[in-house]
């Protein structure tokens, strides 16, 4: 982001490793099984608590159960990035700026207790354990596009709630119009706390309507498996048709406010990012084009970028929630 300055913008990816079909394919099957029946036997078999106490690169992560689903025949079909791109190729600048520091020091974060705090313009203000909300029933997996906006992309499989799931129980007053989401900021076990390098704690945001979109995840796990702490345990937010910087990593707070927040990366650099953050290949980065992407893990540097879609692929479903507003004033 502020940091990669190439002079295409693009940064340079890891060697591709693309996980085997079969051991894949075997992961599916497991969540077949737990999806056909299986699943509140799963949830309940579980240590919750052990399992997300795990997360750094070295440990087996818990399984996490999930039913399969698509959103408005949102489903993604493309070849998934393999998980171990997936999980050593990371932004989480509270572990430092460069992509492999999360994989190598994300394992100092706490996630174990975690409470998730609901506060602001709600019926019902409410502090969620993990415990409380992995009663909420099955979790899905939907598989998305992660596009960030240094120019790479991702295809992964994520495991969670919708958002709109958390936001029903709390009962929003009329007034609430925005959502705001704050991040764990622990300068203990954040080493990139001390640089100082964005106004902590990380804070992201989104629209009402945005928060409640079927698309938007409230996201506990990836690959059949617990997020690993370097992609935002325990809770993360991934929202498939913003640049992946609007996906905050490790929530603790939950704010419903009547204005729109002041968010981290607008706040750092308020001429480069906007609150809306829609991917668009029709408006540029001020210093590069975000008309087309690399996939992480397929192909060389030299090789040919795919052309970026509006709204990242998901134009069918989130279109009509901007229809009127000019995208290159609201970036
Ligand atoms: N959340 C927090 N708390 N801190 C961060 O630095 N980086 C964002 C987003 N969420 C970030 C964050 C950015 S820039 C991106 S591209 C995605 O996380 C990356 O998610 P991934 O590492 O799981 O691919």
């Amino acid at each position: 982001m502020l940091i990669r300055n190439n002079d295409d913008g693009f940064i340079h990816p890891l060697s591709s490793e693309i996980t085997s079909k079969d051991a894949y394919s075997t992961r599916r099957e497991l969540l077949r099984q737990w999806s056909a029946g299986a699943a509140a036997a799963g949830l309940a078999g579980w240590g919750h608590r052990e399992a997300f106490a795990q997360g750094n690169a070295a440990a087996k992560l818990a399984a996490l159960p999930a039913s399969q689903s698509a959103v408005q025949g949102a489903m993604t079909v493309e070849k998934l990035t393999s998980q171990k791109d997936a999980t050593t190729y990371n932004n989480f600048y509270e572990f430092g700026t460069d992509k492999s520091d999360p994989a190598r020091q994300a394992h100092t974060l706490k996630t174990s207790p975690w409470t998730i705090e609901v506060e602001g313009l709600v019926k019902k203000p409410t502090r969620f354990n993990l415990e409380d909300i992995m009663k909420w029933g099955a979790m899905q997996e939907r598989i998305y596009r992660l596009r960030c906006v240094e120019g790479w992309s991702m295809v992964i499989p994520w495991i969670g709630y919708s958002m709109s799931d958390l936001i029903k129980r709390v009962e929003p007053l009329p007034g609430a119009k925005f959502v705001e989401f704050v991040t764990q900021a622990d300068s203990q076990t954040m080493p990139g706390l001390r640089g100082g390098f964005l106004d902590w704690p990380y804070v992201e945001g989104l629209r009402m309507d945005e928060a409640m979109h079927p698309l938007t995840l409230l996201t506990f796990g990836m690959y059949g498996e617990v997020l690993p702490k370097q992609n935002g345990a325990p809770v993360r937010l991934v929202v498939p048709w913003k640049y992946g910087f609007k996906s905050g990593k490790s929530i603790v707070k939950i704010r419903f406010v009547d204005k729109q927040p002041v968010v981290s990366w607008a706040k750092a650099a308020p001429q480069e990012y906007g609150f809306y953050s829609n991917v668009n290949p029709t408006v540029d980065h001020p210093r590069w084009s975000q008309a087309s992407e690399r996939r992480i893990g397929e192909g060389g540097l030299l090789d040919k970028k795919r052309k970026t879609l509006m709204f990242n692929g998901y134009e069918a479903q989130v279109a009509s929630m901007y229809t009127g507003m000019d995208l290159v004033k609201n970036f």
